[in-house]
């Protein structure tokens, strides 16, 4: 990739650090309690992202970004997080917003690592940590989990027909965590409209992530179904 300006890092040691944006309602789920405080295998679900980034041993810090007025995240306890976890009560009213207002709120240095994480995946695994931080750490950009399509894809017409059938070779569907430089993702953030992921703040700039392979299992809970699934696959984990 061409040598560009914005890639211009000085820290020896950048530190990695979590930030999970959890300030949305997730109407979706067509519940009124908002998603990330839903019961998921005895605990609300943001628990179990919170529980795999804190107990990654390169995670320096876990910020959780919640809604201005969120009430319920003081009324659980958090065990054994400690100082790790740090709430920031700063969520925006898109997810972007949310990561752009936890960037300033952290006060990262720009040079530090910092994986973005969806409260709504709650069946991330050390593994898939481990192998996003070891398959980035020296790139130049930083990237994404990702997993290639497997379904074959229909375009819909208004009708709720098949228009087309597209293509699906080369495209991957995006997860999280998504790792970027804090002080670039910040940038890529400000500069951006409302964007649905990290990456595509980072594209904006002209920029080409990383795709790292990831798995299925990592899907985020969308639909009042995906909690059956996730409680499922929670269940298997420790056995
Ligand atoms: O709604 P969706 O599932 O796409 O949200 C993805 C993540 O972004 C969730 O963890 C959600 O809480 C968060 N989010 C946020 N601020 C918003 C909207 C969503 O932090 N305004």
């Amino acid at each position: 990739m061409r040598a560009n300006s914005f890639l211009i890092y000085n820290r020896a040691m950048p530190e990695f650090h979590a930030l999970v944006p959890a300030a949305g309602y997730g109407a979706r789920m067509g519940h009124e309690l908002p998603k990330q405080y839903l019961p998921l295998a005895g605990q609300p679900l943001i628990f179990h992202a919170l529980n795999t980034l804190c107990a990654s041993p390169e995670i320096a810090t876990v910020f959780v970004v919640l809604a201005p007025d969120d009430a319920l995240f003081h009324t659980y306890e958090w065990p054994h997080f400690g100082d790790k976890l740090q709430p920031l009560y700063c969520g925006g009213a898109t997810r972007a917003e949310s990561v752009a207002n936890g960037l300033l709120a952290s006060e990262l240095e720009p040079d530090d690592w910092v994986l973005v994480h969806d409260a709504a995946r709650p069946c991330l695994t050390q593994a898939h940590v481990a192998r996003l931080i070891a398959e980035l750490r020296d790139d130049e950009v930083g990237g994404i989990l990702a997993v290639p399509v497997a379904d074959t894809l229909k375009r819909a017409d208004d009708q709720g027909r098949i228009a087309r059938t597209e293509d699906r070779a080369g495209l991957w569907q995006a997860q999280t965590p998504q790792m970027f430089r804090a002080g670039l993702l910040a940038q890529a953030l400000r500069q951006c409209g409302n964007v649905t992921d990290e990456a595509s703040a980072i594209e904006a700039l002209g920029l080409r992530p990383r795709l790292v392979l990831g798995e299925s299992t990592n899907f985020k809970v969308t639909y009042p179904q995906d909690l059956l699934l996730a409680e499922l696959l929670l269940g298997q984990k420790g056995k």
